[in-house]
């Protein structure tokens, strides 16, 4: 169990910053959010967070993405695909997530996030700061697609508690989107992202 899951870390001070949020906000010309993407691997998450930077990136809106691969290259190497692992995963992004909304950016994220309690979970932490999309699309198509090759080789056995394979992925109930990324191209999935945030006041 990582020793973050226990409250350690006695004896320790808030600082406040006299540079705020808000000011940074100001200072960037947008609010900070998070942009939650969950779905299955191959639903088209990482594609559609990169994208949508891209777009923000050329409207000067700060972003920065945060991949599941790539996260747990670093960050997360020492985790997982155990339930236990994920939630851990989960915790530290959302913690991360939290740190960059003070910055003032934009945090774009990939992770299947396949469990409701951790979903919410970042949500009671973030509150109105957290969006929530959802990639929809079948585990036939991802398995199709099978970008990775990792769908074959959980199929073979050769990869464990494989999500919509032999570990579930629980639907959203109330995402604020939802992109049904089985049939709907890119830009579509792009401009619905883009014209959201705009509907929440997030960008101009
Ligand atoms: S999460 O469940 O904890 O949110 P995360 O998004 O970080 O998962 O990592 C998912 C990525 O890890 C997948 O896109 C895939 O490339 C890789 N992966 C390796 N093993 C598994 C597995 N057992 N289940 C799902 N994805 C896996």
């Amino acid at each position: 169990m990582p020793s973050s899951n226990n409250n350690a870390s006695t004896n320790t001070v808030w600082h406040n910053a006299t540079v705020t949020r808000d000011r940074r906000e100001k200072l960037n010309g947008h609010k900070g959010a998070v942009i939650w993407f969950t779905g299955l691997s191959g639903s088209g998450k990482s594609t559609i967070a990169h994208s949508v930077e891209e777009k923000l990136h050329q409207k000067l809106v700060r972003t920065y993405v945060f991949d599941g691969d790539n996260v747990r290259h670093g960050l997360c190497s020492d985790l997982g695909f155990s339930i236990e692992d994920r939630t851990e995963n989960i915790r530290r992004i959302a913690e991360m997530c939290k740190l960059f909304i003070d910055t003032g950016v934009i945090a774009l994220t990939a992770f299947i996030s396949p469990f409701k309690k951790d979903r919410a979970f970042v949500k009671e932490l973030l509150g109105n700061d957290y969006i929530e999309i959802h990639c929809d699309c079948s585990v036939e198509t991802c398995e199709q697609r099978d970008v990775k090759g990792l769908y074959k080789k959980a199929r073979e056995g050769k990869i464990n508690d494989f999500t919509g394979i032999s570990s579930p992925y629980e639907i959203p109930e109330t995402p604020d989107l939802v992109l049904n990324t089985d049939i709907m191209n890119l830009d579509g999935c792009v401009a619905e992202t883009i014209s959201l945030l705009e509907k929440k006041g997030i960008v101009k």
